[in-house]
């Protein structure tokens, strides 16, 4: 899949134009596309960028891309980023890299959201975990409300004893309920519960999205 990541972080990476402002997601298949953004910076492509994450942040630093801050902008041009899973309507599930508050921040600031994929992604119906970033005060309180309609798993760190803590110092629960049926009731039942900052679930940036499926195109609308 790594090659299918590829193509698509590449071919975001050439639909990038001078002078943009562009926000960049987490993960992968994001970094392939900085590797090529990268490229055309050292070959006189003139952008900045707004990273979602640490991760991402420093990755552009390594690379060479200029960044800037949500605060310093008015607007984005494109935002670009991976997802766990997209369904026909293009819904989303993200947040596998826990950086999915920041990724929703910098999508609903952006005139076009590019969505960079490889074909494991698409689905019919969104099935997956759903990432919850919880403020660590209401964790015992989400997990119980949430274990009575599906499984609540508070995530734990790779190379870390103990929970998974975003780069917004908050916990991270993975909650799985099987197909989804109704993803925007969902997502606003999630995001309303006491405590919960944001969910992984995206159904709200449809009509902006334009899914980029390794050497596959998906057109907007
Ligand atoms: C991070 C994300 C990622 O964009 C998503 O998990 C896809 O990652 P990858 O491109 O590595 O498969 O939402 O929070």
């Amino acid at each position: 899949m790594s090659e299918a990541k590829r193509a698509a972080g590449y071919r975001a990476a050439d639909m990038v134009q001078d002078a943009m402002v562009i926000g960049i997601g987490t993960g992968s298949t994001v970094y392939y596309m900085m590797e090529r953004l990268a490229q055309r910076i050292s070959e006189g492509l003139c952008v900045r960028g707004i990273p979602t994450s640490f991760q991402t942040e420093i990755r552009a630093r390594e690379l060479g891309i200029p960044l800037c801050s949500l605060a310093d902008v008015s607007e984005i041009d494109i935002a670009i980023d991976g997802a766990d899973q997209v369904d026909p309507h293009k819904w989303l599930i993200k947040g596998r890299g826990a950086a999915h508050v920041r990724e929703r921040v910098i999508a609903a600031s952006a005139k076009i959201f590019l969505v960079i994929i490889d074909s494991s992604k698409c689905v019919l119906k969104l099935d997956g975990p759903i990432p919850m970033e919880v403020t660590p005060f209401a964790v015992s309180y989400v997990t119980t409300e949430l274990a009575k309609q599906g499984t609540i798993l508070i995530r734990e760190g790779v190379k870390k004893d103990g929970p998974v803590i975003s780069d917004n110092g908050n916990f991270i629960l993975d909650y799985s309920v099987g197909v989804i049926s109704d993803p925007r009731a969902l997502q606003q039942y999630l995001n309303n519960v006491a405590g919960v900052v944001g969910c992984g679930l995206m159904t709200e940036f449809s009509d902006k999205i334009v899914i980029i499926e390794g050497g596959y195109d998906n057109k907007k609308g």
